[in-house]
């Protein structure tokens, strides 16, 4: 082969690293930013949050599907306040977003101490929150609020310097040429749509689901994240999750997405990494059937979160906005309460990866960053707080974070003892949980 042959192959192979293969990509890693980003808000938003109900205990996204069952909660209530006549697609014109404002959402989003959004582009209902040609009469633009809500959004959280990409499903439970024709739905709806999506915003991240009917290659998934990979105007840097077809749960793709927990112990994906995901309540989807004992305190989605990035994974936790375009007040609550910790602790959050020869205590969780462990109390520890002594780190300081001080510590018997600050109930930095570090 001449040089210059050999010039154009190699050229050719650094841009296209990729094959169309789960081993082929198996092999990228998650993105950095995304495994040091550890805490993200999910957005179920879509024409369910008109009717925005469902049972306690159920997904109110589900409201469409859950209709068909004429013996289920969800058409008891629509008989009753829609009348039996109402069909779910008149719904839509009573989706108005009216008062959505994209930068007073991404506010909240920045002091919430979230570093990255997902946002249902499409949920399995099929509208969509752009204007997606595929979609016509059935998105935002054409019926509903007139706008472009996917678009808006993204442009305020990345002006506001976070990540933000994309929940997407595969599937749509009542789509005629989905129910027809599968084959026809991936080549001429499902496809343009994600390659649509991806062209028009250049999202971060790339989350579908709805993919448990058919495996990864009747979707063409492999072949969609060669060309996302490789040629897409994506960032270089996008991220994906592990939902390409029945088969690919915590075996391909890029991060595993356990659902209120669930990740098979020992069956993690490629890189170990794992992105958790709940509602505050129950639901994704707002519903209006949750009330406040509903909502899990700010003090126990703290909790969730540093559970879950003491064992490596980040955690998605989601709200519901509106039919109006209103984060609900409880859901802002939440996210200002958890920003609040984050805005002491947050070193012990961001960027840090499980300790490997962390003891198991039952309120102590802990992360590494660096020569430091961080020990987080999920209780305060009372006069002392005794803990396994970290390998190798010679004499240890300690210090509990937004205090600021060092504090004594001794060491018996391969233990540490840290003493306890004497602090007045108001001048605790925080609530909830607390943060000390221990370094050489
Ligand atoms: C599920 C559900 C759904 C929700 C989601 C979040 O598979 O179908 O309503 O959007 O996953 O992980």
């Amino acid at each position: 082969m001449s040089t210059l042959g050999l010039f154009f192959m190699t050229a050719a192979m650094a841009a296209e690293p990729y094959q169309p293969t789960w081993e082929s990509l198996d092999t990228r890693p998650n993105p950095q930013w995304f495994e040091d980003a550890k805490f993200g808000i999910f957005i179920h938003w879509g024409v369910y949050s008109v009717p925005a109900w469902g049972a306690k205990d159920a997904y109110a996204e589900w409201y469409w599907n859950h209709m068909q069952d004429k013996n289920g909660a969800t058409w008891k209530f629509h008989e009753k306040t829609y009348g039996a006549d109402f069909q779910y697609q008149d719904f839509a014109p009573m989706f108005k977003a009216e008062l959505f404002d994209p930068d007073q959402w991404a506010d909240i989003f920045v002091k919430s101490g979230a570093k990255y959004i997902v946002l249902t582009s499409k949920h399995h209902e099929g509208f969509c929150l752009w204007p997606s040609a595929q979609s016509w009469n059935w998105n935002a633009v054409d019926v509903g609020p007139h706008r472009d809500l996917a678009g808006d959004l993204i442009k305020a959280v990345h002006n506001k310097g976070l990540r933000m990409g994309y929940y997407y499903s595969i599937y749509e439970w009542y789509n005629p040429l989905y129910k027809a024709d599968v084959n026809r739905y991936v080549d001429e709806h499902m496809l343009p749509q994600l390659k649509d999506l991806v062209e028009r915003y250049q999202p971060d991240i790339i989350w579908p689901d709805g993919e448990w009917d058919h495996p990864s290659d009747v979707w063409r998934s492999t072949e969609f994240l060669a060309w996302l990979f490789n040629e897409s105007s994506a960032p270089k840097d996008v991220v994906v999750n592990d939902r390409w077809g029945k088969e690919c749960r915590n075996v391909h793709g890029g991060f595993a997405t356990p659902e209120y927990g669930g990740i098979p112990e020992g069956k993690l994906i490629q890189s170990g990494h794992f992105e958790e995901c709940q509602g505050m309540g129950k639901s994704f989807g707002y519903n209006r059937n949750e009330d406040a004992t509903c909502y899990r305190s700010a003090k126990e989605l703290l909790h969730l979160l540093i559970d879950n990035v003491s064992r490596g994974g980040n955690l998605l936790l989601d709200i519901g906005p509106t039919a109006d375009g209103r984060i609900p007040d409880i859901m802002q609550q939440r996210l200002l309460d958890m920003g609040e910790w984050l805005a002491v602790n947050g070193e012990a959050i961001y960027g840090a990866e499980p300790w490997q020869d962390a003891p198991k205590m039952d309120q102590v969780r802990f992360t590494s960053k660096g020569d430091a462990i961080y020990a987080i109390c999920l209780k305060w520890p009372g006069s002392e707080l005794v803990i396994d002594k970290p390998a190798g780190m010679g004499a240890v300081k300690a210090m509990f974070l937004g205090h600021n001080q060092p504090l004594a510590v001794s060491e018996t018997g391969g233990k540490v003892r840290i003493q306890m600050p004497i602090l007045d109930i108001d001048q605790m930095p925080c609530r909830h949980a607390y943060v000390f570090k221990l370094n050489p």
